[in-house]
């Protein structure tokens, strides 16, 4: 077949690039002594590398902003150069801060201008599969300034009013309807413009950058996450990720 008989690539202005930027900074305290959980290996390989490969592996994403420890920065730079990852993708590490939200805003500052849609994403997330990844950025090229992947809950949840002193029992406040609640994953998607704002102006707790847009008075939307975009958090999460990965691998005819 002659290269004339191909279609001609749609006609208008070109798709907006996509920069990811994985957080990657924290210590990982629950899951037990050791190193940065960034860097505790997963079938052999740093979670690092798995989450930086799950952003790669989409054909949208051209640049992967990682956050390192703050005293790691070049020791993640030695590791993503001691690993195969795609060409098409560019790759830049700086140093983290204290908390989850400083370490976004570095990672933030740190992005090119050209790229008008961003992802965060958890290094502590290194399954997800590149389809929750571009139904994300899809989400947000159709026009939303935050999206997120979600999952319904398999737990009832309940209020409380937390103990004064671990272990004690907790009194029960409320009951939220499980139908309308969603558990959030990552990575989170945004128009550039707005995460940046968002980064500027609001402050206090947050554990994902999706609230910090809410505070804005902007909505955003969840689209489907999935099961293997869980968060590794305590040990057994481990003992699951290597489960996903033996079964991947057998998939694939390893
Ligand atoms: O602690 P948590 O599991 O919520 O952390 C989520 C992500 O944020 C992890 O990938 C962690 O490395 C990152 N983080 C960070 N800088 C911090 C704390 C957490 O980049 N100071």
């Amino acid at each position: 077949m002659s290269d004339d008989s191909r279609p001609s690539p749609p006609a208008g202005p070109p798709a907006a690039r996509t920069a990811a930027v994985i957080p990657a900074a924290g210590r990982g305290v629950r899951l037990g002594p050791g190193a940065p959980k960034a860097l505790r290996a997963l079938g052999g390989t740093p979670m690092l590398i798995h989450a930086v490969r799950a952003m790669a592996a989409s054909r949208a994403v051209s640049l992967v902003v990682v956050v390192a420890p703050p005293e790691g920065a070049a020791e993640v730079r030695s590791l993503l150069d001691a690993h195969a990852l795609p060409e098409r993708t560019d790759f830049v590490v700086v140093p983290g801060g204290q908390s989850r939200q400083e370490s976004v805003r570095l990672g933030l500052d740190a992005l090119p201008p050209g790229h008008d849609i961003v992802l965060v994403h958890d290094a502590a997330r290194p399954l997800v599969p590149v389809d929750t990844v571009d139904a994300v950025i899809e989400a947000v090229r159709e026009g939303a300034p935050a999206v997120v992947p979600a999952l319904p809950l398999a737990d009832t949840v309940k209020q409380v009013e937390p103990a004064r002193a671990p272990g004690e029992p907790e009194p029960v406040v409320a009951t939220p309807e499980r139908a309308r609640l969603r558990a959030v994953q990552t990575p989170q998607g945004f128009d550039r413009e707005t995460l940046v704002r968002a980064h500027r102006t609001v402050t206090g707790d947050v554990t994902d950058d999706a609230g910090m847009v809410e505070q804005l008075g902007l909505t955003v939307v969840a689209v489907p996450g999935h099961e293997e975009a869980f968060k590794v958090t305590r040990p057994l999460d481990l003992v699951l990720a290597e489960a996903v990965l033996a079964r991947r691998r057998l998939n694939d005819g390893f």
